[in-house]
């Protein structure tokens, strides 16, 4: 596994380094623990584990201080109400524990989805997250942001690259910088609707089991236009090897369900592109050493997208 496969990105805390009010408030609730299996998908630095539990049942935690910069996003996830039949894990129970936020859910015994050119869950995953929408709208859940507003801030960069471009900028963007950033925000016209959108879709909060494909840590939700979350799957599929036409093949019946139009996903595919440029080049947050190498294979991924999209030379 490289380090920057989504597998195996996360540097977390092993069992026995929490502190030990954590770890005893945990067991008051939940008896023993025999096993934790510490999980290494994700970029977050808090404690993410498989529970073996001395009744035999099994469950799966995760936590963070409270006071880490971080710790909105468990809070959030903790609101994140989903209705029972969401192909998502159960929530059991939030708390603060030891100064800890802790969620417990059910255990899913899965893999994170493959999603290379050939593999049989890239249909399965489609297909789920294409479904999605049936069963979030209108959106369940209280508080979630709506998606125009929450996302203009963060899914954006050309404009920023344009001001200041990198030395070693990929030479399509450079040449085509000002139409990036004059295009990056055309989409948000178009993100808004009542759907719960997941916001975070990649291969790590993808589960597979032999009947179910799950979609774990709704940590960032919006309330959007569906599209969005499909869309997002492109560039993740691109980044499993897929060439940008396979990709879009894969998804494009879906997405032309929802009813978005070319320009849209084009706009935001340059976004897309140019969050991961402009992000990749960001200094490293404390903890989470792999996640600018990452979100660079990313941006290349996103720029291949964008550039068959556009077809700008
Ligand atoms: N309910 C679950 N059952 C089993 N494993 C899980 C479950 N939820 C998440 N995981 C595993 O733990 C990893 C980290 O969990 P996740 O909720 O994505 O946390 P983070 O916010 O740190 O990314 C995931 O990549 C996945 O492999
Ligand atoms: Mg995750």
């Amino acid at each position: 596994m490289t380090p920057s496969s989504p597998s195996d990105t996360a540097v977390r805390p092993a069992w026995a380094d929490l502190p030990r009010p954590l770890r005893d408030g945990l067991a008051a609730r939940l008896g023993e623990v025999r096993r934790a299996h510490v999980q290494t998908g994700g970029f977050t630095p808090g404690l993410a584990a498989r529970l073996q539990l001395a009744d035999g049942d099994q469950v799966f935690a995760k936590g963070i201080p409270a006071d880490h910069a971080l710790a909105g996003k468990y809070q959030a996830e903790a609101r994140t109400a989903l209705p029972d039949i969401a192909p998502a894990p159960r929530l059991r129970w939030d708390a603060v524990i030891g100064g800890w936020i802790v969620l417990v859910f059910d255990d899913v015994a899965g893999r994170h989805a493959d999603l290379p050119p050939g593999s049989s869950d890239v249909a399965r995953v489609v297909a789920m997250v294409g479904g999605l929408a049936s069963v979030l709208t209108p959106c369940p859940a209280p508080k979630v942001p709506a998606a125009a507003a929450e996302l203009s801030d963060m899914v954006h960069g050309w404009r920023e690259l344009a001001a200041s471009p990198p030395a070693d900028l990929n030479g399509w963007a450079r040449r085509n910088l000002d139409r990036l950033a004059r295009t990056e925000t055309a989409w948000l016209t178009a993100a808004d609707g009542d759907t719960l959108l997941h916001g975070d879709i990649n291969r790590s909060n993808l589960l597979v089991t032999d009947d179910e494909v799950y979609l774990v840590d709704w940590a960032q939700p919006v309330r959007g236009a569906p599209w969005l979350d499909l869309a997002d799957l492109i560039p993740h599929l691109i980044l499993a090897g897929h060439t940008p036409p396979a990709a879009e093949q894969a998804v494009a019946p879906a997405i032309t369900a929802t009813g978005v139009s070319a320009q849209t996903i084009t706009s935001y595919a340059i976004a897309f592109a140019g969050y991961w440029s402009r992000t990749s080049r960001d200094p490293a947050p404390p903890d989470v050493p792999n996640l600018r190498k990452y979100q660079a294979r990313a941006a290349h991924a996103a720029l291949t997208w964008a550039a068959h999209r556009t077809r700008w030379s």
